[in-house]
């Protein structure tokens, strides 16, 4: 099974791509080749106003990683209460229908404040649920973000923890809908 974990910014320094290395290694945990797609890779080329018609090949070969995947795990953090501009920039890169149609997704959540990131999350599973993708309901949120890292890892147990639950969960929902 093929996931993509998708870190949703490209901000240098950003805590989601902390996150998303964890999230990587808890699908190999449960036997699931991952590819770490970050935002950080989508190039300036995506910007293009000819970009939407004529794809760029270095937009197109990440487009075409996030199409092989069997399953997306978003980590979408919360920027101005809802999630980075860059991620959306990427969706739109995406082929309608194949970028989402039947394609189960995942979600985790991850903010500075209060809220762990319910908003960007929402807003976000509002755009894949549009464009029709499976949407896992079991999501995780993580709020206090610049708390949650020590040495660059999870400090948190139990976050740890849900993050392990949630893998192995969506890892079965993917085989209840995508039976081989
Ligand atoms: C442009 C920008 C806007 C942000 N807006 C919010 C916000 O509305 N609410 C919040 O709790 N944190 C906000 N943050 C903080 C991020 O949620 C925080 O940095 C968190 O760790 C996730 O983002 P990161 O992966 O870039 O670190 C914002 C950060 C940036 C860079």
């Amino acid at each position: 099974m093929n996931i993509v974990v998708v870190c949703g910014t490209n901000r240098e320094g950003a805590l989601s791509r902390l996150l998303a290395a964890e999230v990587v290694e808890t699908y190999h945990q449960v036997d699931a080749s991952v590819d770490l797609l970050d935002m950080n890779e989508l190039p300036a080329e995506a910007l293009l106003p000819t970009a939407y018609k004529e794809q760029p090949d270095n937009v197109k070969s990440l487009v075409d990683r996030f199409l092989k995947s069997d399953g997306a795990v978003f980590i979408v953090p919360e920027y101005n209460g809802s999630y980075p501009g860059v991620l959306k920039l990427f969706v739109d890169m995406l082929p309608y229908p194949e970028g989402f149609d039947h394609r189960p997704c995942a979600f985790i959540g991850l903010a500075a404040g209060q809220f762990k990131g319910l908003r960007s999350v929402e807003h976000f599973q509002q755009v894949a649920g549009y464009r029709n993708a499976h949407l896992y309901p079991r999501r995780l949120f993580i709020g206090d973000s610049f708390r949650q890292f020590v040495d660059g890892k999870l400090a948190d147990d139990e976050l740890t923890e849900r993050l392990k639950e949630q893998a192995a969960g969506f890892v079965e929902y993917i085989k209840a809908i995508k039976p081989a």
